[in-house]
């Protein structure tokens, strides 16, 4: 009889390679995944569709609901980038990055999960002394479908007596609680510890975000929980970013500190990111996409740096796939690479050499070849539905 890990799992992803650097950084990832599923009892059946500015080229929308539908039947997304300059003109409601808002508010993608981690080559670049952040090793988990992106009423007003804007933000117990469940659990899987952010000391939801994460705390003892400000908490995070292991706070603080935090990466492009829907369980459905944007002016030239969109695919396949080993195969692989001489241009220094995505990508493949096999490149283009 076959053994759970001797049976071929069929897994359907949907590919949004969207715009700029988006297709490029996509197609690293797909081939590092065509690379370790091979021989790792992994068969992918793949969808590409379009996404962002190209799908409102396409289609005048950045997301069509069929589309949409499509996604929702899938086990998981994985995302490029979208957005540029082209777009820029269009209102709020009808611009590239509408599709993400949709993708995580429509598929109840509610904790977004952005791990940051110092490097050595990234550590080159990092305004930080090595002093400050060598070691450092955060996860940031992020309320992604509630606050100020989502409330209502929201609008831009031009009126006799001047322009006029209102957002509103609005979180409710559940909605916090979700996070922070997620949080705690993935505290006792690092080193027990949870910083919670908020601006409990003025803003409402940010009181009823401390009064639920406190009364969490209590019931779950066993994880350490501290609170902290959001202002005083980012001069902290670049002071002291080791002191920190995983920080839990709301949409808009998680959106700005996540970037921040990329000074202690080195770089935008190396950062990952998981979005996936409250409620537990080994393979649950998510969006996955490397935190940085469509980065226009890198777009096409083949120097984007592949590792945040390589490191989203690690993160799916740990929560997605449920594959852990084949998760750390990749961020091993990858690690290898970076700790080589052969980097993407946003990270060479001293005793480097700048090389192309492809190039690099090639190099992470050729680190998984020597702990097993690598099938032929598929491109993501010939799969647009
Ligand atoms: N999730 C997303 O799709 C997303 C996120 C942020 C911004 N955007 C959109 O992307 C467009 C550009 O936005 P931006 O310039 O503010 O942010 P960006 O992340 O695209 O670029 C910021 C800086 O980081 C660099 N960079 C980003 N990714 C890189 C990579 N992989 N390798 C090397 N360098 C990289 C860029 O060259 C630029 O200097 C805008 O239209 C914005 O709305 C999309």
């Amino acid at each position: 009889m076959d053994t759970m890990d001797d049976v071929v799992r069929s897994f359907d992803l949907v590919l949004l390679p969207g715009d700029g650097i988006g297709p490029e950084v996509l197609q690293a990832a797909v081939d590092v995944l065509e690379a370790v599923a091979e021989g790792n009892n992994l068969d992918i059946r793949y969808t590409t569709l379009l996404v962002g500015g190209a799908a409102i080229d396409a289609y005048e929308t950045p997301l069509r609901t069929q589309d949409l539908e499509r996604c929702r039947k899938a086990d998981a997304l994985l995302l490029g980038a979208v957005g540029g300059p082209t777009w820029d003109e269009l209102s709020v409601e009808t611009r590239p990055e509408r599709a993400l808002l949709r993708l995580r508010s429509e598929l109840n993608l509610g904790i977004n999960l952005r791990p940051v981690t110092w490097t050595a080559a990234g550590g080159r670049h990092a305004p930080l002394t090595e002093e400050v952040a060598q070691g450092a090793d955060i996860a940031f988990v992020r309320e992604l479908t509630g606050g100020v992106y989502f409330g209502q009423p929201s609008y831009y007003h031009r009126t006799v007596g001047g322009r006029h804007a209102v957002d509103t933000s609005t979180y409710s117990e559940k909605q916090v609680q979700a996070v922070l469940e997620f949080a705690f659990e993935l505290a006792r899987s690092r080193r027990g510890k949870v910083t919670s952010v908020d601006k409990a000391n003025v803003m409402n939801t940010s009181r009823l975000w401390r009064e639920v994460a406190t009364e969490y705390g209590r019931e779950n003892p066993d994880v350490e929980l501290e609170h902290a400000l959001v202002d005083s908490f980012a001069m902290s995070l670049i002071r002291s970013p080791r002191t920190y292991d995983v920080v839990v706070t709301e949409n808009l603080f998680g959106d700005i500190l996540t970037d921040l935090a990329g000074v202690i990466a080195g770089s935008l492009g190396v950062l990952p990111s998981a979005s996936l829907r409250p409620g537990g369980g080994e393979r649950r459905f998510g969006l996955y996409e490397p935190i940085h944007g469509s980065a226009p002016s890198l777009r096409g030239q083949d120097v984007a740096n592949p590792v945040g969109s390589i490191l989203s695919l690690a993160l799916m396949l740990h929560w997605s796939l449920g594959r852990t080993d084949l998760a750390n195969k990749v961020q091993h692989a990858v690690s290898q690479v970076m700790a080589g001489e052969r980097l993407t241009a946003d990270l060479v220094g001293k005793g480097t050499t700048a090389v192309g995505t492809r190039e690099f990508t090639a190099a992470v493949i050729e680190q998984l070849k020597e702990r097993g096999g690598a099938r032929e490149r598929r491109d993501i283009r010939h799969h647009v539905a």
